[in-house]
This record gives structure tokens, sequence and C-alpha cells, in this order.
């Protein structure tokens, strides 16, 4: 048999041999993923010794306080460096004007005396938005068919000044509300709180890949109609760099692109425009989509779980929030 006909071919560059056993992929490997680029969002309820599942998020639960500290000390142990709150509130604690996120003793201040006690070494970030504390589920303030921004923002940062003098170390406004980042900055310095940080959602989209943590914090029967009056429209992305110019002008020390994996391209823009620590949050939704996937045995969870994460890393994520955090950091320990 004749031999075919040799292809014209570039025999000088061969970039296969760059990966032709794992060590060399090693050595030429351009992006880490560490402990240290994962934060863990955690969801607590009220109560003792409570574990509850979220039957939209396999795997991921809400926590009474004593097992979420807990579940904190062994974050920490892991070398992840903060876990973000959220906290599950009775529902009769909620109402139109969210009073319970201002009270001293609400579920997440009392969460947050208890982690940082239990955990000092871990940093504790409190999310600032109203959803938890209503009762229509929205983020603001609800005038008529209105969500009332000034107002709101005026709520926001006694929200915040609560969740300071509770210890939180990094305030994460998740409500998209204009102007709350520099009224927070502000009430913060007044009330000594200098040395809190803000991490900011600032491109934050109206996004169906909530609708698990919604499940997770009780709003997804109770919230009406969307958050697209404040929330980002998917389409935009020049609209995502002005929102991240105006929160860095405002003074966050951070901020955040969300949903994650479908917004790969708004995270390495903002990273690369700003060069400022930049973090991606992958939602509730691709955790259910990778983890679902993965439990009918449709694609290999595990793989599925490290490449999303070492993704964002990539695209130019300083760190990543993740349901998947714990499941990560204790194989990448494993692996090292
Ligand atoms: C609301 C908030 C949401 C998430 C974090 N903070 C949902 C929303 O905007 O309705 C979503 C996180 C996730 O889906 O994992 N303040």
């Amino acid at each position: 048999m004749a031999t075919p006909a040799a292809p014209q071919l570039d025999l000088i560059h061969r970039p296969r041999r760059n990966r032709k056993s794992q060590w060399a992929r090693r050595l030429v490997s351009e992006t880490r993923l560490d402990t240290s680029d994962l934060i863990w969002p955690i969801f607590i309820v009220e109560g003792v010794q409570k574990r509850e599942a979220i039957s939209s998020m396999p795997g991921v639960y809400r926590y009474s306080v004593d097992l979420a500290c807990e579940a904190v000390v062994e974050a920490a142990s892991l070398g992840i460096p903060a876990v973000a709150l959220f906290p599950n509130i009775d529902p009769e604690l909620r109402d139109l004007t969210a009073s319970n996120a201002t009270l001293p003793d609400n579920l997440v201040c009392r969460a947050t005396r208890a982690i940082k006690s239990a955990a000092p070494n871990i940093g504790v970030i409190t999310d600032v938005a109203l959803d938890p504390y209503t009762s229509h589920g929205h983020d603001g303030l609800l005038y008529g068919e209105e969500i009332i921004n000034d107002a709101t923002v005026a709520l926001l940062t006694r929200q915040a000044i609560n969740q300071a003098q509770a210890g939180c170390d990094i305030i994460a406004p998740s409500d998209m509300m204009d102007g709350r980042i520099g009224a927070i900055r502000a009430a913060l310095d007044a009330e000594g709180f200098q040395n809190v940080q803000i991490m900011s959602y600032a491109a934050k989209y109206a996004s169906a890949f909530y609708g698990p943590f919604r499940e997770a914090i009780g709003t997804s029967k109770t919230l009406q109609g969307d958050k697209r009056t404040y929330q980002m429209d998917p389409a935009n992305v020049k609209e995502a760099l002005r929102e991240v110019a105006l929160d860095l002008e405002q003074g966050a020390d951070m901020v955040m692109v969300k949903p994650g994996m479908p917004y790969l391209d708004v995270l390495q823009r903002v990273a690369e425009t700003f060069e400022a620590p930049t973090f991606a949050y992958q939602v509730s939704g691709e955790y259910a989509m990778i983890t679902a996937a993965s439990r009918n045995g449709w694609l290999d969870g595990e793989r599925a779980m490290m490449e999303s994460l070492l993704c964002f890393k990539r695209a130019g994520a300083t760190g990543v929030l993740s349901y998947f955090a714990v499941e990560a950091a204790r194989l990448i320990r494993a692996q090292t």
C-alpha cells in the first residue's frame, strides 16, 4: 500500500511537545488554583445542631450557628481565607421595612460573633442587601411598584454598621443600589470602622442562575416580580465597566462579577481594565448544574468542579466564591 502523500506540515513548531507528560504540562502551566483563592458562601438558620438540606443544591446545607462554627473551623484548617454568610430568617420576622436587618442580635450578627470567636483567623464576609429581611424578597424597599434607591441606601448603611459592630471583616453589598458604596464607606469610617473592607458586587446581573439561592434563603416563593430595575442586563458589558469604575471611585476595596461561568468575558474585561482585586461568584445555579449532571452520571463532577474553578483564575479572577470551596480545598490539599 502506498504511503499517503504527506500534507504540508509545519515541523518546526510542535506545541504538543510541551504536553507530552504530566511533569511537562506542570512545567508550562500558566494558572494555578490554590486554597487561598476560595471563598465559601454558607447559609445560616436559627436553632441548634441543625443541618438542613437544600433540594436544589444537593450537598449544600443551612447550618445553625453552632454547626456553622464547626464547618468554618474546618474550612479554616483547609486554608480557605474567608467565608460569606447568608441568613435564612424566620418568615415571621420579614416585613416591608426589613426591620430585622438592623437589629444587633439578628441571626447574621450572632453567627458573625460566634464564628469570629470559634475561628478567629478566617475572614467573615457579610452580605448587605435586604432580601433575606423583606416580606417581598427584594433587595431594597418597595414603594408601590418601585424599589426606591436613596431610602434603601440609607437603610443599607445602617445594616452595614450593624454587621461591623458584630465583628465582620468585609462588608459585601449585593443589592445594586446606586451610590451605596460611597455611603457605606463614609458611614463605616464615621463609626470608627476604617479597617472593615468593602467587597462590592459591582457587576451583578439579573440572572436565572440565582434560582437555587432563593430556595436556600427562603425568598423563591415570596419574590414579587424580578430584579431587573437594579441588577444588570445580561446583554451589557460596557455598563459593567462603568459600574465597577463607580464602585472603585466610591471606595470599594475589591469588586465582584456575578454570576460566574456565563460572564467570564466580563470578568476578564474588569480584571484587565482596573487591575483591582476582582472576584467571581460561581452562583447557586452553576453549582446545581454541575452537581445535577454529575449525580446523573453525565459528567465527571470532580473534574468539572476543578476545571470551572481554574477557568475563573485563567480569566483573571483574584479569587472565587463557590459552594464547592470546601470540596475543592480538600482535593487541592490531597494533591499537594
Ligand atoms: C441577593 C443575593 C443573591 C445572591 C447573592 N446575594 C440572589 C439575588 O440577587 O436574588 C445569589 C447567589 C447565588 O445564586 O449563589 N442579595
